[in-house]
């Protein structure tokens, strides 16, 4: 595998492949690569003939009191997790070759209605900075395919309306989430639970299963909401939301409306995040 920093080179490795007449896979990432990021590894193998990752903390999508800072950041250890699942290039770039103007006045996209409710009203701004920097991955990568994890819903629906709208020649393919045996979704975010907080947090999964049974037995979408609420309370969560949605753009469902939805929800247990979704067709 062979691990560049700049554009300059990445653009010419591309350029070849492309002229093999290859055709290139690539998923984005911040690095501290779990099954979860492998999993999107080997399905971009599947549908491609050369893969490329990316690993970069994009300041740019936290938030003034979010964990920028102490996100764990493993460059050597994700190199080896890369090489092991034949990942033909790393690309990590500087924040400067990301923002070569300093991120403060960086070039900024915005999606509207996706990406302003959920996680765009409980974190203002973080998917200008997730469209933003993945619009800017686009560009430089020119991938054929790109795989996102379907664990951050609401950002693959910001990502393919970003990639529609600016009309990037590429496919957007989603790969499924994956589970610790005890069902808590896998996340670079769970590193900072302590062993307390690690034995609550496959509640967060529990209750969207609850909330999809609850819903299937005919329990209005307010009621299963509030009681899937504070279910998570009593299980020593601080919820943001959870909610039922519908799957394709995240609009509250109509009275009746009972196909395509999906429950997600967003809780912290001590200072740590957790988000995690289930579609219930
Ligand atoms: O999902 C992530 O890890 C990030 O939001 C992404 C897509 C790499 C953009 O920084």
């Amino acid at each position: 595998m062979r691990t560049v920093g700049d554009l300059r080179t990445l653009r010419a490795v591309v350029r070849a492949w492309r002229q093999e007449g290859l055709r290139v896979g690539f998923v984005a990432t911040m690095g501290n690569l779990h099954a979860g990021h492998f999993s999107l590894i080997e399905l971009a193998r599947k549908q491609a003939d050369r893969v490329v990752t990316s690993i970069f903390v994009n300041p740019t999508q936290f938030g003034p009191n979010e964990d920028f800072a102490r996100y764990p950041r493993t460059l050597a250890e994700d190199s080896l997790g890369l090489v092991e699942h034949n990942c033909d290039l790393l690309f990590a770039p500087s924040v400067e070759v990301m923002y070569p103007h300093g991120h403060d006045h960086a070039v900024t996209l915005h999606v509207p209605e996706v990406g302003d409710t959920l996680e765009g009203a409980h974190r203002p701004g973080h998917f200008d900075g997730v469209a933003t920097v993945v619009a800017k991955l686009f560009a430089m990568v020119a991938p054929d395919v790109a795989v996102f994890g379907q664990k951050d819903w609401q950002q693959l629906l910001v990502v393919r309306r970003l990639a529609q709208e600016l009309a990037f020649p590429l496919e957007i393919v989603a790969g499924p989430i994956v589970r610790e045996d005890d069902g808590l979704a896998m996340s670079s975010r769970n590193r900072y639970l302590d062993a307390h907080q690690r034995a609550r947090a496959p509640e967060l999964h529990a209750t969207l299963e609850w909330m999809r049974e609850s819903f299937a037995e005919g329990h209005a979408r307010a009621a299963v909401e509030g009681a899937a609420t504070r279910r998570l309370e009593r299980a020593g969560f601080r919820p943001d939301y959870a909610v039922l949605r519908r799957a394709t753009d995240l609009a509250v469902p109509a009275g009746g409306e009972c196909t395509g939805l999906m429950a997600l929800v967003a809780a912290r247990l001590g200072e740590t995040r957790l988000i995690d979704n289930l579609a219930f067709d």
